[in-house]
């Protein structure tokens, strides 16, 4: 760490740590997994999953994480071609990974718009109570009315109401794990009652989209609660996460991008009241590693090959363009018929974007004749997130990621393997020494908890009781 790096806002100042850490997001539905070589394995069965979160735990991960799809995307009536399996429910998954795991921490993707505060926040609870305190909650709003439908209150929200709704939901739920105080339960048997009287608070909360009246069933976890991530990145998302969370899974992994996030999180951090080192960042991201920089980029034409085929560069278009492009060729260029701007059925779940499609598809057309590029080249540029991507040997990948660590860009790095069950053993086994090596990344876990190896402060008690009604 050093004193240049430091950003200075108002009284505050954030100041590097100088150290990296990794989490791992077992991706399941997304065009980036490959399931078109042997070695690829399941997306469902829990051995995969046993196997990734072993690894990463051997490798010193501080997370394993795990989105959330509420509904398998549709295109053209099928499951969408870029999807390769809907995602097994995260809580259930890592109940069942916590008891083969010992120190990684648990992170489930749960939304705030179709799930109720008192039941999230008890199963949450749940899980840091039966994993020890490694339990962390990625908060998220999801933004899709196609998704919604299935819910008893279907796609009810507009985006601008979501995060109003998801700060009442979070705030309340933090309120139900502060209620049992910390002497809550009896230390011996000598005591008259298990749970001491006065020590359990009870929860009320009457807002618009729900009311809560519970006294909560749990006592606090090792590590007092779980730990709050978050995603979604527009203005208010960022400003929810400054105010909420302890660490944001960003969108923003190249090193100008990742600079620029930092600064912006720090300011809206400082501006919530709270200190400009108290939101982690953790961008999403996907190594391509061997031992030379070019056999690694070698592997990465082969893996952006199997990643995206002729059959998925039309699909991924057509998500945008809302109709059939089947008669496009996929080597050849963008299609130069336009997009539908009207709301479409043949995909369903992403992508399409209604009135600013046709704006959108001339500014693909644009920078695909600027690179020469096919269909398919164009997609794998996109799909593969090329911009998150460190390919190259595991020492100049190791000598990137320093040069974060160093400025402080980020916290660590949720890594998307891009084979599953195998994608995180080079990591392990040639990075992260690397990485040691020079002096960025952990050589143990800091404790059990994974607010202790996140190196998080235990919360303060959540203020007082917002008056019952004040807050929607
Ligand atoms: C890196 C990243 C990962 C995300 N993962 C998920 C996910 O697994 N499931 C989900 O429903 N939404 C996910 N989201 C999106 C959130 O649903 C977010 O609430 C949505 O984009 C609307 O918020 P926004 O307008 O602030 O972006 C993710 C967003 C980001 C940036």
């Amino acid at each position: 760490m050093s004193q240049e790096n430091s950003i200075q806002h108002g009284r505050a100042t954030f100041r590097p740590s100088g150290k990296i850490q990794f989490g791992v997001f077992f991706q399941g539905v997304n065009s980036g997994t490959i399931w078109k070589t042997p070695e690829a394995g399941s997306q469902t069965d829990f051995e995969s999953f046993r196997r990734i979160a072993q690894t990463a735990e051997r490798g010193l991960f501080a997370a394993f994480f795990l989105g959330e799809g509420l509904r398998l995307r549709e295109h053209l009536g099928r499951p969408h071609a870029l999807d390769v399996a809907g995602r097994p429910d995260a809580q259930t998954m890592l109940a069942a990974l916590a008891s083969v795991t010992r120190n990684i921490g648990l992170v489930a993707t749960q939304n705030t718009t179709y799930n109720d505060p008192a039941d999230l926040a008890h199963r949450l609870a749940s899980l840091d109570l039966l994993s020890g305190g490694r339990a962390a909650w990625n908060v998220v709003t999801t933004d899709n009315a196609w998704t919604g439908a299935n819910f008893r209150r279907g796609g009810y929200l507009d985006h601008s109401d979501r995060y109003v709704h998801a700060e009442a939901f979070v705030q309340t739920a933090k309120r139900i794990w502060d209620s049992w105080e910390s002497d809550a339960v009896a230390a011996s048997t000598a005591a008259d009652s298990w749970a001491a009287p006065g020590h359990v608070r009870t929860v009320r909360h009457e807002g618009q989209h729900y009311t809560v009246d519970v006294t909560p069933r749990l006592p606090r976890s090792a590590q007092y609660r779980p730990v709050l991530f978050q995603a979604g990145d527009s203005p208010d998302g960022r400003d929810f996460a400054a105010r909420q969370a302890d660490v944001i899974f960003s969108a923003h992994p190249k090193f100008e991008a990742a600079v620029a996030f930092r600064e912006d999180i720090v300011a809206r951090t400082v501006a919530a009241g709270r200190g400009a080192n108290d939101v982690q960042i953790f961008p999403a991201s996907e190594f391509i590693l061997a031992a030379t920089d070019q056999e690694a980029q070698e592997k990465k034409e082969w893996v952006r090959s199997l990643q995206i085929g002729p059959q998925q560069a039309i699909a991924y278009l057509e998500q945008f363009w809302g109709r059939e492009l089947s008669s496009f060729d996929p080597d050849g260029p963008l299609p130069d018929i336009d997009p539908a701007v009207e709301t479409t059925s043949e995909t369903r779940g992403s992508g399409f974007h209604g009135a600013k499609a046709r704006e959108l598809a001339e500014q693909w057309r644009a920078e695909a004749a600027e690179h020469g590029w096919s269909i398919r080249q164009f997609v794998s540029s996109r799909t593969a997130r090329i911009d998150s991507t460190f390919t190259g040997s595991y020492s100049s990948v190791a000598d990137t990621l320093a040069e974060y660590a160093r400025v402080g860009a980020v916290d660590g790095f949720n890594i998307s393997p891009w084979i599953i069950p195998s994608g995180l053993d080079d990591i392990v086994n040639h990075l992260v020494p690397e990485l040691q090596e020079r002096g960025v990344y952990p050589t143990e876990y800091a404790g059990s908890t994974l607010r202790e190896n996140l190196g998080l402060a235990t919360p303060e008690r959540s203020p007082e009781l917002v008056p019952v009604g004040s807050v929607r």
